[in-house]
């Protein structure tokens, strides 16, 4: 396990008292792009919630480039690398788009970075965060993470609830990031057919635990496995 960058070792997990992840066991390496699949309530956001800090952690240990970071706030988590992208967007919806993005900027980030992965941002710079559209609103929940510089993305079902056109430009930009190896991407997602098309690994989590781990290819195959942990409706 020498190349990787996140790892969590037999995690218990949960809120409060509450345990929701049980012997979790995960390895992310420098580059990666991994999918995790699985249906509501699965303990998808929980296992994000997990290494950002969000949660309790009742046993085990996260570590970052193999140094623990269990007692960290997840504002130091942020500062070492690991950017969530949270389900709920979380935007700041009395602020324009730009001072949404001025409010995370780190280091050398730049604004003009993030009007080139998203144009759509920079027409609507100075528009309210909640005059956006679902697909805006995720656009700019994502380029807001970016302007920390993350090393690691942690992608919360970005696609959810947004037209098929928005999810294949989201998908184009998870391509981008992804594609001189410098990022990690873990993709959260119900949408299976397009997580899988963009990892190369994949895990399947079913009642906080996982249930499945391999290749994404191998996933993609197995129409009878995704449909047995995502449900019905996937096209395989
Ligand atoms: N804040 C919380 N307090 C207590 N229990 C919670 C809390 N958030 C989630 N849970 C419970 O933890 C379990 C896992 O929830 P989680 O949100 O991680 O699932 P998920 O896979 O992200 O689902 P979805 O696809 O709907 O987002 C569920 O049983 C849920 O009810
Ligand atoms: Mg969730």
């Amino acid at each position: 396990m020498t190349d990787t960058v996140l790892d969590l070792v037999n995690v218990t997990a949960g809120y409060g008292p509450t345990h929701v992840l049980r012997g979790i066991d995960l390895h992310v390496r420098a580059g990666e792009r991994l999918a995790v699949i699985g249906r509501n309530g699965a303990g998808k956001t929980t296992l994000l919630g997990t290494i950002m800090g969000l949660t309790k952690l009742h046993e085990g240990s996260v570590r970052l480039r193999g140094q623990p970071i269990d007692r960290l706030a997840p504002f130091r988590r942020n500062a070492l690398g690991l950017g969530l992208v949270p389900q709920t967007r979380d935007i700041f919806a009395s602020l324009s788009v730009e001072e949404n993005l001025l409010a995370a900027m780190r280091g050398d980030a730049s604004l003009d970075e993030a009007y080139a992965l998203f144009p759509r941002l920079k027409e609507r710079r100075r528009n309210g965060g909640r005059q956006l559209s679902g697909g805006e609103q995720q656009m700019l929940a994502i380029a807001r993470t970016l302007m920390t510089r993350p090393e690691i993305i942690l992608l919360d079902e970005p696609l959810e609830g947004l037209a098929p056109v928005i999810c294949e430009q989201l998908m184009s930009v998870f391509e981008d990031l992804a594609a001189d190896g410098s990022r990690s991407v873990v993709l959260v997602e119900q949408h299976a057919e397009a997580a899988l098309a963009f990892a190369t690994r994949a895990i399947l989590m079913a009642n906080g635990a996982v249930v499945w781990e391999g290749a994404a290819e191998d996933l993609r195959r197995n129409p009878d496995l995704l449909h047995r942990h995502v449900g019905v409706g996937v096209e395989a």
